[in-house]
């Protein structure tokens, strides 16, 4: 039996992973489906964002599809996305961006960098210690060598290395293990190499990065493919997984039905990619083409559909498909 955790958690999370969910059933009615509650509304709810229970329950999933929280910015509150990273080690932030001459995979250190949530406030000055490690980035750059050498081989290690000395130190340690397992690289900064990607997008195959780097490469990169709306993610480690879409709570959306379910239903294809089920994550994409084609898209991307729509278009298409196979 496989057991997946489905996180809605706040804003348009609520309407874009029952989506993901349903795609998920029609393609695997065997799916045990169970919802967790995490996020600023359970804080507000419960006094607790993300409890042990919560943790406990995300642990014993086989895979977690997870859509999005929301951090008010008070001091008080511990980010639940960067408390569950830490907690199930999810250690490799996957971002694929698909698209018209685009195929890019931006392998992102997970759980260290500038992320370490080791900071402090003085009277007139504030510190986020960056924190490089040795395993983080072995393990980061073993992974982004690993999933290379199943695509072109060619491997971009985005650094900043010319000022910041920790970045020598991984900048290095992804030389070494792309040496070791014979993956062909380049080395770029990361300020050029972000406006390169944007122009010459075609030029670059698996880019691997530290934690603030691979955010905002990847969120920039979303300009190639359509948007926010477009991009999914895959959060993995040795025993865990999670899959959300790189967007946030999008209050300024949430509630109207226009969210685009696009990203959050890409995010379940690739779980069913590491579930082994390659077919049905193709079939998941297949079915994405259709709909799009058909000019059954949300208005970020242009169209004038809702979030329903868009589901119950994709869910259609995908029930042809599965006749067809
Ligand atoms: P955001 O990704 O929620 O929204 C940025 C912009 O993109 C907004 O204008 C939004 O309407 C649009 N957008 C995002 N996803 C869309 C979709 N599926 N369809 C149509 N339009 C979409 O980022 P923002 O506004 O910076 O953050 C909002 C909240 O989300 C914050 O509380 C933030 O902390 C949280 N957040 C949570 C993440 C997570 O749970 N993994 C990731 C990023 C932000
Ligand atoms: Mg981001």
């Amino acid at each position: 039996m496989t057991a997946i955790a489905v996180v809605e958690g706040d804003g348009i999370g609520r309407e874009v992973i029952p989506v993901a969910r349903d795609v998920l059933a029609l393609l695997h009615p065997e799916y045990e489906f169970y919802p967790v509650e995490v996020g600023y509304a359970t804080w507000q709810r419960t006094g607790e964002a993300c409890g042990a229970d919560a943790i406990s329950l995300l642990r014993d999933a086989d895979a977690i599809l997870f859509g999005a929280v929301t951090t008010p910015p008070a001091s008080d509150y511990r980010s639940v996305v960067l408390q569950i990273r830490k907690e199930l080690d999810l250690y490799a932030n996957l971002r694929p961006i698909q698209g018209n001459r685009v195929d890019i995979m931006v392998v992102r250190e997970n759980t260290e960098g500038l992320y370490s949530g080791i900071e402090w406030q003085e009277e007139d000055r504030a510190s986020t210690l960056r924190v490089i490690t040795r395993k983080g980035s072995e393990r980061i750059a073993r992974t982004a060598c690993r999933i290379a050498r199943e695509r072109k081989n060619q491997l971009t290690i985005g650094n900043k290395a010319n000022v910041i000395k920790s970045d020598v130190f991984f900048r290095d340690i992804c030389i070494r293990t792309a040496e070791e397992m014979g993956v062909s690289y380049t080395t770029a900064f990361i300020d050029a190499l972000t406006l390169d990607v944007l122009m010459h997008p075609e030029r670059y195959d698996v880019i691997v990065t530290t934690n603030i780097f691979g955010d905002i490469l990847s969120d920039a990169a979303a300009y190639l493919v359509g948007g926010l709306g477009m991009l999914p993610s895959a959060n993995i480690g040795d025993s865990h997984a999670l899959f959300e879409p790189v967007h946030g709570s999008a209050p300024d959306i949430a509630g109207r039905g226009i969210a685009n379910p696009i990203a959050a239903v890409r995010s379940a294809a690739m779980l069913l990619h590491h579930q082994g089920d390659i077919a049905g994550a193709a079939l998941i994409e297949d079915a994405i083409r259709l709909t799009t084609e058909a000019g059954i898209m949300t208005p970020d991307t242009g169209g004038k559909a809702s979030t329903r729509e868009v589901g119950a278009a994709m869910i259609s298409g995908l029930s042809r498909l599965m006749e067809q196979n």
